[in-house]
């Protein structure tokens, strides 16, 4: 996993609960880095998933929630560092152009980078469905992620899991426009 993913996590972590709960995180769980992450760098995914279950325990808030707002406030940092994949005309269409496009485009800059598979079909005007596909079991990030997006496109929309396969390897996301 991309060293980002990792920075921006900590980041996001001081801004919300202070430099203190960064540190106890980095002491308590035993990472493979001690807690130093360059943006560049690629680290192992375990790691996020030390960091996020530790912060879980320390505040009494459920995994997927943290790792669903982390993705949200992710994406601001996706769509700052990469504007050009914004560049669409509504948050359907941007969601369609993941699989076919953005991580296409990030694997090419970034050949060690994991990314997930997504299937994905536009229903209707007002429904879609996405199917993520990755052993890293992250669907809770990338329903934060597609969040992100629809603030990014001011659209609003529920996203809800649908069905799930393998332990979370394989998530079926609708996404609905209220
Ligand atoms: C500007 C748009 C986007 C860019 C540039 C981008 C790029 C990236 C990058 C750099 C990573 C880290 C890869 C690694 O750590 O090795 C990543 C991971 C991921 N991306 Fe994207 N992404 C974008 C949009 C999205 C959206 C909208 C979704 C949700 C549908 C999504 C779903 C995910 C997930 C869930 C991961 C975690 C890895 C995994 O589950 O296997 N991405 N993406």
């Amino acid at each position: 996993m991309k060293g980002i993913v990792f920075t921006e996590f900590l980041e996001l972590v001081e801004n919300e609960f202070g430099l203190e709960v960064v540190q106890q995180i980095i002491d308590e769980c035993e990472l493979d880095t001690e807690g130093v992450y360059t943006s560049v760098g690629t680290y192992s995914h375990k790691d996020m998933f030390k960091m996020v279950g530790k912060l879980s325990e320390i505040k009494g808030i459920p995994v997927p929630a943290l790792l669903t707002v982390f993705g949200e406030y992710f994406f601001t940092t996706l769509k700052d560092k990469y504007p050009v994949f914004v560049e669409k005309p509504n948050l359907f269409s941007f969601l369609n152009s993941i699989d076919q496009y953005i991580h296409p485009e990030v694997l090419k800059l970034y050949p060690e980078a994991e990314l997930p598979r997504f299937d994905a079909e536009i229903k209707s005007d007002n429904e879609m469905i996405l199917n993520y596909m990755s052993s890293r079991k992250m669907s809770d990030l990338a329903i934060g992620l597609i969040k992100g997006a629809a603030n990014h496109f001011k659209e609003n929309v529920d996203v809800v899991k649908i069905g799930e396969e393998d332990d979370g390897q394989k998530v079926l996301l609708k996404v609905n426009k209220i």
